[in-house]
């Protein structure tokens, strides 16, 4: 199994899933806040298949989802992190960025602090050499547009996109799509 780097910021510690992380994802993706804009809240089963998924993907591309910890006061407040998206649509093959934080957690800063890491993360990596990281979401969720907006990341109304995965007519269905590119260098400043 790939050992996951650690990354640290000025709050966070950026680091990888560990089994007894499967009880607080649980609880958060059990949280209606917190999927609201996402397809709804998850189970134990479904939580344990993506804890398992994320550290399969650490081990595919080198790269992948940390747990987010906060050091002496809450050991999993969430996740950050970069992926390769399953679907397929007009901006794919491509590394997304990511979050998803617990609501005790949000409006501290903590994803876009998280965020920033992962994208200067991305930006070190090799293989494969990266130019260009995107994040895509539903048009509704203000919390997440902001937090790319914050990391300097691009809108283009050229890109939004109908998501593959749900059927025509759901309403989280329309997305859209944002945009950083290396020389942009979103992440490279420290907070
Ligand atoms: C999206 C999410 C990770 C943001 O986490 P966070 O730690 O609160 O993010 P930050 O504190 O870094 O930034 C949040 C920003 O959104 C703003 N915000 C809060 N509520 C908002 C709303 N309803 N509409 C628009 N912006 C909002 C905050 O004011 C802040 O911006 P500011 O710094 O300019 O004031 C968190 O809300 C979450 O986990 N949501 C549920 C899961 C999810 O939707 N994930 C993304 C899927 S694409």
């Amino acid at each position: 199994m790939t050992a996951v780097p650690v990354r640290r910021t000025a709050r966070l510690v950026l680091r990888g899933f560990r089994g007894e992380d499967l009880a607080p994802l649980a609880a958060l993706n059990a949280d209606p806040r917190v999927m609201e804009h996402l397809r709804g809240p998850m189970g134990l089963q479904d939580s344990a298949a993506q804890l398992a998924r994320f550290r399969q993907h650490w081990d595919e591309h080198g790269f992948g989802w940390w747990a987010v910890e906060l050091p002496g006061v809450t050991p999993f407040i969430g996740w950050v992190g970069l992926a390769r998206p399953r679907f397929e649509a007009h901006f794919t093959p491509c590394v997304e960025i990511g979050w998803r934080l617990a609501a005790a957690s949000w409006n501290q800063g903590y994803a876009t602090e998280g965020a920033r890491e992962a994208l200067r993360f991305g930006w070190e990596l090799a293989s494969p050499r990266l130019e260009e990281i995107v994040a895509f979401t539903a048009p509704a969720n203000g919390r997440s547009r902001r937090v790319m907006e914050k990391l300097g990341m691009r809108h283009d109304p050229a890109d939004d996109y109908e998501h593959p995965n749900l059927p025509p007519g759901h309403p989280l269905r329309p997305h859209v799509l944002y945009r950083i590119r290396r020389e942009v260098g979103g992440g490279m400043r420290k907070k």
